[in-house]
């Protein structure tokens, strides 16, 4: 088979779902943020005024951890721990220095991408738990305030770290070639997935 033959690494619902949650997300984001300090306020201004962002913000919430927690869904059989992991974790250095002949194979996902995995796991449970528990004026009056005051500082707390983790992510998307590219449009070429994931390329022509 040539090399720029192209094989299908996200299907079109995957990818309609991903970049869904991009927007969606984006939306959730700069309103969630603009409740953080008074500084922030001006980026509810994406919604129009504070009163909306406020309004919008767990709705928009909601809709992005759904669809969240259905990719995951989707994608949770490519994200299984295996065997070939822990030797693509030891020669990590050789993954950040780009030599490609000292790293060993590995699948679908590499570990870097698979942890990330499950730290959206743990942000859209966090999300939604905590979120739903502030809720005014629908769900935290069921609470006390000291548990509200919690629920808001964990809150709070997992967007900070869902920032960093997004950063993380859009970083590896970008340093490797394709790779959006592959999110776009769905496909990448057999040497792509060769040289990145080449058990990847195994599953393929096993099919
Ligand atoms: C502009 C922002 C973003 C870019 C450029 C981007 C890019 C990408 C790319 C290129 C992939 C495919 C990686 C591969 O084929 O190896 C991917 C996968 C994925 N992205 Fe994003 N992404 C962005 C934002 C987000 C956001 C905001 C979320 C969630 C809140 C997200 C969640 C995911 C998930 C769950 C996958 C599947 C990977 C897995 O199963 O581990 N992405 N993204």
């Amino acid at each position: 088979m040539k090399p720029q033959q192209m094989i299908v690494r996200h299907k079109l619902f995957d990818r309609l779902c991903h970049w869904t949650i991009v927007v969606v997300g984006l939306v959730t984001f700069l309103t969630g943020f603009s409740f953080f300090f008074p500084s922030f306020q001006w980026l509810s201004g994406i919604v129009g005024t504070p009163q909306l962002a406020k309004v919008m913000h767990p709705f928009f919430g909601i809709a992005m951890c759904l669809l969240l927690a259905l990719m995951l869904i989707r994608y949770y059989h490519h994200n299984k721990w295996n065997k070939y992991d822990l030797p693509w974790m030891k020669a990590v250095v050789w993954v950040l220095l780009q030599k490609e002949d000292n790293i060993p194979p590995v699948g679908h996902y590499n570990p870097g991408q698979k942890m990330l995995f499950r730290a959206f796991v743990i942000f859209v449970l966090a999300f939604v738990i905590t979120g739903v528990m502030m809720w005014q004026p629908y769900f935290a009056p069921l609470f006390s305030p000291e548990t509200v005051n919690w629920a808001t500082l964990i809150h709070s707390a997992c967007g900070i770290l869902m920032l960093i983790a997004l950063v993380v992510h859009v970083w590896m998307a970008t340093w490797i070639e394709g790779s959006i590219t592959g999110m776009l449009y769905g496909k990448v070429s057999r040497a792509w997935a060769k040289k990145h994931h080449p058990m990847m390329l195994e599953e393929e022509d096993h099919k």
